[in-house]
């Protein structure tokens, strides 16, 4: 990772290459803060969201943005969408709670990985991955272990450069209910600093990790940021803020 002074010339420079961008999650608290922090630093020549649904935007920034509305049921019949990006983003994600057993590992496995194989197929050489922290292909908890497996498959694509995103609890102001969440969100808020940076961080800093790490030169093929080096690579990164 280069140093933080580096990252102003090095956003210049990745600029002037005019790549293509597409966003899969651009609904949700990450994806919708990445989309928008992506169209203010202008970092992209074209952005386009992959999505089960048409977004509205009333911006004038996002007015250039392509939408490709897909069945993620069906995703082989979409695989134009994929195709002509160089970088990927996915911040696809359900819970249990929300969909089942079943309904998690189809989106957050099977959704995660068809999109990756799209991609890659497609010509994305940068696919960048939320996952999470405590991943691990061989937890007894199916969130951990799902996450561990994406995350395993992706890597067996092999693209150009896989960047791992492996965030603690998500700090936002999520409006869907999510009591579990916002339990654990209060309860790190109210611990000290250096306690609490092991195990959450903002919304805002995880977004802007991946974009420092994304205009960096990447170290290896595989590269994987766990809480602390979100918080590093994200906090006070020389971009004003949101
Ligand atoms: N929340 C946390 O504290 C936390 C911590 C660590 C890691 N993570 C991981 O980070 C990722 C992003 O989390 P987030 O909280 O930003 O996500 P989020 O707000 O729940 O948004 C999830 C996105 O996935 C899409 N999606 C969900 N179900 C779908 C389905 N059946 N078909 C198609 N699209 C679907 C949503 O689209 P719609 O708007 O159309 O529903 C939305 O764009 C997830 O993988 C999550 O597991 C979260």
């Amino acid at each position: 990772m280069a140093d933080k002074e580096a990252l102003p010339k090095l956003r210049e420079d990745f600029k002037m290459q005019n790549k293509s961008v597409f966003i899969l999650g651009a609904s949700g608290e990450t994806g919708r803060v990445l989309l928008k922090e992506i169209l203010r630093q202008n970092l992209f020549s074209k952005v386009t969201l992959i999505g089960r649904r048409e977004l509205t935007f009333e911006e004038e920034a996002y007015k250039n943005v392509n939408q490709a509305v897909v069945d993620f049921e069906k995703l082989d019949e979409y695989a134009s969408a994929f195709q002509g990006h160089d970088v990927g983003f996915c911040c696809l994600g359900t819970t249990r709670a929300k969909a089942g057993a079943e309904g998690f590992v189809r989106v957050d496995r099977d959704y995660v990985l068809k999109s990756a194989e799209l991609a890659k197929a497609g010509g994305c050489k940068h696919f960048n991955l939320l996952s999470s922290k405590g991943a691990d292909k061989s937890s007894s908890f199916l969130y951990l272990q799902v996450k561990g497996e994406v995350e395993a498959k992706v890597e067996e694509l092999k693209f150009d450069r896989l960047s791992v995103f492996r965030p603690g609890v998500l700090l936002c102001d999520r409006q869907e209910s999510r009591p579990g969440e916002w339990l654990a969100r209060k309860f790190f808020s109210s611990l000290p600093h250096s306690w609490a940076s092991g195990h959450s961080v903002p919304v805002v800093t995880v977004v802007r990790a991946m974009l420092n790490n994304l205009v960096s030169p990447g170290s290896g093929r595989m590269e994987l940021l766990e809480n602390k080096a979100i918080l590093h690579l994200g906090e006070d990164s020389g971009v004003p803020k949101l």
